[in-house]
């Protein structure tokens, strides 16, 4: 089984450019689904997940043209064209690997009028519901019957209606947007989630002719149109929580690295914490500069939907306070079980209790290589960063899971000056 090897290593130094955001490329993909016509998407990321909704657009019959050897892309720019989809089921197989197939949803729905998808399965980091999803569609006059592990929804057109969500999801906003997008009249979405993702799903949408408003607030309108059929041109933008695992792995070497192809913008809501616990970050020439501008402090944070301080770098952030002063405790509170990456960094030497959705952590003098296993994508990278200032040689396995969503980490990482491998 392959495996990522790393070694103490020296203080990083040098560039690393910020590939484009996972998340964006995946509501985009499902996006593209409305869209009777070619779309160019620019820059997209050579990663797992964006590769199995690629996956999901060719069954359901679109042409896709992206130039790869198989290892990886010769120019970053895909062509797809999903006027040739011709059937609306989203098989079990490829739900399993990946929730994110859930975002198709909503487009076949609309243009369809009708879709099967598998419902996802169990989720490493907690109780993951579709309930608001399919809610959404509900509240849009689809008929819904789970049978056979599958959702089968139909409408011979959707309603424009007012969908009011009673917490900040994501996904349901998306899928949410995108089925009003061919929906019969205005859509009031309330209590829609702002990440920047969602604000990119609408942009892309809104240049193929889509009627939105309000993207970036919690209250979005959308006016259904009959097609969506204008061909565009999108650049993906860089990945946020990339930009700001590496400004992490850099501040734990006490390196100095130019993240390039990243913006202040991508550390929006990271900046207020990094600035407290000694990460550094300021905009240069050629991009972001991050370094680690004083011996960490403990903090006391909650994960919270945007702009607060994000899930998907929590387990990051735990390794500058391990080697901190003070005690500090992270509440998790978008997830239920995303904390399975403490008792791999007690292995190596960390004094992290969890209770509930609380992590104490207690800083230690130093940690020490070991063996470890990656429990999901974010902790993947977490081990990683702890990997780089362990004593001795740290040995991560079950790695497949950073390559759904860190496009070429360990070249990254080796061109500022760290020791590691992969070992196949
Ligand atoms: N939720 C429900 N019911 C639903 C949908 C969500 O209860 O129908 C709950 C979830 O269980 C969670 C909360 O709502 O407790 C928020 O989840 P959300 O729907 O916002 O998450 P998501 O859309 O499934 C996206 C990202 C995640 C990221 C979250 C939160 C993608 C593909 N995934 O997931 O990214 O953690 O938003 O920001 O966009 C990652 O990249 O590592 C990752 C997990």
């Amino acid at each position: 089984m392959e495996k990522i090897i790393i070694n103490e290593s020296p203080k990083l130094r040098g560039k690393i450019e910020i590939s484009s955001s996972k998340n964006i490329t995946l509501a985009i993909l499902a996006g593209s689904i409305l869209i009777n016509n070619k779309i160019t998407l620019i820059n997209i990321p050579f990663i797992k997940d964006v590769t199995l909704m690629q996956s999901i657009l060719l069954q359901l019959g679109a042409e896709i043209t992206i130039d790869n050897t198989g290892l990886e892309l010769i120019n970053k720019v895909a062509i797809i064209d999903s006027s040739k989809i011709y059937h609306s089921v989203v098989d079990y197989d490829i739900v399993k690997k990946m929730r994110a197939s859930i975002f198709t949803m909503g487009p076949l729905l609309t243009r369809f009028g009708i879709c099967k998808i598998s419902v996802p399965g169990g989720c490493a980091i907690g109780v993951r519901g579709i309930n608001l999803h399919l809610d959404a569609m509900k509240s849009l006059g689809a008929e819904i019957d789970i049978v056979n592990g599958y959702i089968f929804a139909k409408a011979s057109r959707l309603n424009g209606a007012k969908i009011t969500f009673p917490i900040n999801s994501v996904g349901a906003t998306e899928n949410a947007i995108m089925a009003a997008c061919l929906a019969k009249g205005e859509t009031l979405i309330e209590n829609a989630a702002i990440e920047p993702e969602v604000c990119h799903l609408c942009y892309f949408l809104q240049k193929a002719g889509a009627k939105i408003e309000g993207a970036g607030t919690r209250n979005i309108s959308i006016q259904g149109v009959d097609n969506l059929s204008t061909p565009l041109e999108y650049n993906l933008p860089p990945d946020r929580i990339e930009a700001c695992s590496y400004a992490i792995a850099v501040a734990v070497t006490d390196g100095d690295v130019i993240l390039t192809n990243c913006t202040e913008d991508d550390f929006l809501s990271s900046r207020e914490v990094f600035f407290q616990i000694g990460i550094g970050f300021e905009k240069v020439k050629d991009g972001i500069r991050v370094f680690k501008r004083h011996d960490f402090q403990s903090i006391k944070i909650t994960t919270a939907p945007y702009p607060g301080f994000e899930t998907d770098l929590q387990a990051q952030l735990m390794i500058p306070l391990c080697i901190g002063s003070g005690i500090s405790i992270i509440t998790e509170s978008i997830y239920d079980n995303r904390f399975m990456h403490v008792l791999e960094l007690n292995r190596l030497g960390t004094d992290i209790t969890v209770h509930g959705n609380v992590a104490t952590i207690n800083p230690v003098k130093y940690l020490s290589g070991a063996n470890v296993m990656a429990t999901d994508l974010r902790a993947s990278f977490c081990l990683i960063i702890a990997g780089l200032i362990s004593k001795n040689r740290t040995i991560i396995d079950r790695v497949y899971h950073i390559d759904r969503g860190y496009e070429n980490v360990i070249n990254k990482l080796k061109s500022c000056g760290a020791n590691i491998e992969r070992l196949l």
